[in-house]
């Protein structure tokens, strides 16, 4: 018996939540296929990318390992992954594909995990590739909408959080960077000022979400610590940033540690208005609209 899974693509961050919050964009998805098999965790095929097929470095893989040590399974599991999205775009590739693979894994075990031990499971996938465990692209991928991702000393609480009813454009130029490099280049400090202002900025998008209120959004949509310290990686960010404001977004932010980008915006006309600007201006990036969901 063979199981397919799917996990979309994710966002994190989205402007002012770093290492918290994050989005499902399910226009894009990675898609595993598993079967039972007598030895270990195999490998055997990947379509749509260059990636390692060693499956300790496999995202898709490295949960499977765990899970099998972890439940002292008798037997392995051979694999076939097919990238939907794009490789080092800030899109949470590595995160979807490990949650893909412990959504294919448990439905073949006949489900006896909890989602937060699948989330658990992922997270090991998604740490080989960043290089540090957070779990805001894991969490909307799993659980899907919006979600905030808490660390404590009892592990992870995943929240889901109401979706406002907003559209979304993202934007992958045609670059790429490793997650693990855009984090070297943060400075491990803020000052107190600035950390004052961008936890107002949190506040006011937790308060707006629940109570729908895009006004109060816009005013604090905006990411004043990590932003500027990354934009300058991406060549369109400032270009394309103003591009959003003028066709009346709500904000414009990178995707998780970039280079894709996204806006979330009030109407389907302003949306399809900045893709197609996007479109006819940087002919290079690709754009995709969508409701969020
Ligand atoms: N919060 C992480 C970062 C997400 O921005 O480094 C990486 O996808």
């Amino acid at each position: 018996m063979e199981i397919m899974a799917e996990a979309p693509a994710t966002i994190a961050n989205v402007a002012v939540g770093f290492d918290i919050l994050g989005f499902a964009f399910p226009v894009l998805k990675d898609r595993v296929w598993i079967s039972k098999t007598d030895g270990d965790i195999e490998l055997r095929e990947i379509v749509g990318s260059r990636l390692p097929s060693d499956p300790s470095k496999n995202t898709a893989t490295v949960p499977l390992i765990r899970m099998k040590e972890e439940l002292g399974l008798a037997f392995g599991f051979s694999v076939k992954l097919e990238k939907g999205i794009p490789l080092s775009s800030g899109l949470g590739g590595s995160a979807a594909s490990a949650v893909a693979a412990v959504l294919a894994a448990n439905e073949l075990l006949d489900e006896p995990l909890t989602r937060r031990e699948l989330f658990r499971y992922a997270l090991a996938g998604e740490a080989i590739a960043s290089g540090g465990v957070h779990g805001d692209n894991v969490a909307p991928a799993l659980y899907g909408g919006l979600t905030m991702c808490l660390e404590s000393t009892n592990g992870f609480d995943i929240i889901s959080l109401p979706v406002p009813e907003l559209h979304c454009v993202v934007i992958h130029p045609p670059q790429q960077i490793q997650t693990r490099n855009a984090r070297k280049i943060l400075s491990p400090t803020v000052p107190l000022s600035l950390y004052v202002r961008q936890s107002m900025r949190l506040a006011a998008f937790l308060h707006a979400v629940h109570t729908n209120d895009f006004a109060l959004l816009r005013r604090f949509f905006e990411d004043l610590v990590i932003e500027p310290q990354r934009s300058s990686l991406i060549p369109q960010f400032s270009s394309l940033k103003s591009l959003a404001i003028n066709c009346g977004a709500i904000g414009f932010s990178i995707a998780g540690a970039g280079p894709s980008m996204f806006s979330w915006l009030e109407t389907e006309e302003d949306a399809h208005e900045f893709q197609e600007q996007v479109n006819n201006r940087f002919p290079e990036c690709y754009v995709w609209a969508s409701p969020l969901k």
